[in-house]
């Protein structure tokens, strides 16, 4: 496994396996790893022969007042668990690499970030877009694997790759979760032990609009309603939003139609953590 810093040789390396016949996967991450990063790793190995593992918390995604200065980091524990896993290339940029000194270029999906999480984190996912355009024109991969956990960033990631025609295969893995259905997440460890307790309202919020949803529930303020219901059962969650948004739109929906694909998310607080979760439903 190799670990490299620095633009130029990665791109190399690239270069070099996909003349040696080998098909490329990327994983974006921001590092501190869990199971969650680790079951994206390991499909990027089951349909590529060159894996290359990003690591890089991108400054431009996180708004004023977040969790940039914080946000949890454990290089060594990241690479030997990536080590395990057999992967080729370890990508550890820093922020100079990625954002030259005058870098003006961003990568804005408009309106994709009108609805869940967008309008709460202005900004926020045109810093992801960008980043993963650079990460995207620096390793050239084939195919880029992304969690479904993060519902927004994947659709938006997909809308990019379609609108600007890059030539990869964007695919999205299902959200691994711990024993009471908490979603794994680099941020879980901010919570106290109390707050752990109850953080699980979040997953069953989600659950129980994917169980209306499939029981065949039309109206999408009755899903609303419902998950709210389970995130009000714990006194500790502060709801900032819940919704139910159209895949092919990223808009809510006014009538949940049958064959519809649509996403049931809810973004709430634990004390100060905030957690996300979601479910992508085929609706009957
Ligand atoms: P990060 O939060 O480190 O997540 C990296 C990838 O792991 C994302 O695709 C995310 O959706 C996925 N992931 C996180 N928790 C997961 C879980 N419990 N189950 C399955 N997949 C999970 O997302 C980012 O980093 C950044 O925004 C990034 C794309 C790297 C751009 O900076």
């Amino acid at each position: 496994m190799q670990v490299v810093e620095n633009k130029s040789e990665i791109h190399e390396l690239s270069c070099r396996a996909r003349t040696d016949g080998r098909v490329l996967a990327l994983v974006p991450t921001m590092g501190a790893l869990h199971e969650g990063h680790l079951s994206l790793v390991r499909a990027a190995r089951e349909v590529a022969d060159h894996v290359t593992v990003s690591i890089f918390v991108n400054p431009s995604q996180f708004g004023d007042g977040e969790d940039l200065p914080r946000y949890p980091a454990d290089l060594e524990g990241d690479l030997a668990q990536l080590e395990a896993l057999s992967i080729d290339v370890v990508f550890t940029p820093n922020v100079d690499e990625m954002y030259p000194p005058g870098a003006a270029t961003t990568v804005h999906v408009k309106g994709a970030d009108a609805h869940l999480c967008g309008p709460f984190r202005p900004g926020h996912f045109e810093g992801v877009a960008t980043v993963v355009a650079k990460l995207f024109t620096i390793c050239r991969p084939d195919r880029a694997v992304f969690g479904l956990k993060d519902a927004q960033q994947y659709l938006i990631i997909k809308r990019m790759v379609r609108d600007l025609g890059m030539s990869i295969e964007v695919i999205g893995i299902p959200t691994v979760r711990e024993y009471d259905g908490l979603a794994l997440s680099s941020r879980n460890r901010y919570l106290s032990d109390a707050e752990r307790k109850e953080a699980f309202v979040t997953s069953r919020a989600v659950f129980a609009a994917r169980d209306l949803i499939l029981a065949g529930e039309r109206n999408p303020d009755a899903v609303c309603a419902a998950m709210q219901r389970e995130i009000g059962a714990s006194p500790l969650a502060r709801l900032q939003y819940t919704e139910v948004v159209d895949v092919a739109t990223i808009a809510p929906v006014e009538v949940i139609e049958r064959g519809q694909d649509v996403v049931a998310a809810t973004a709430l607080y634990i004390g100060d953590t905030r957690l996300i979760d979601n479910q992508f439903v085929n609706a009957p």
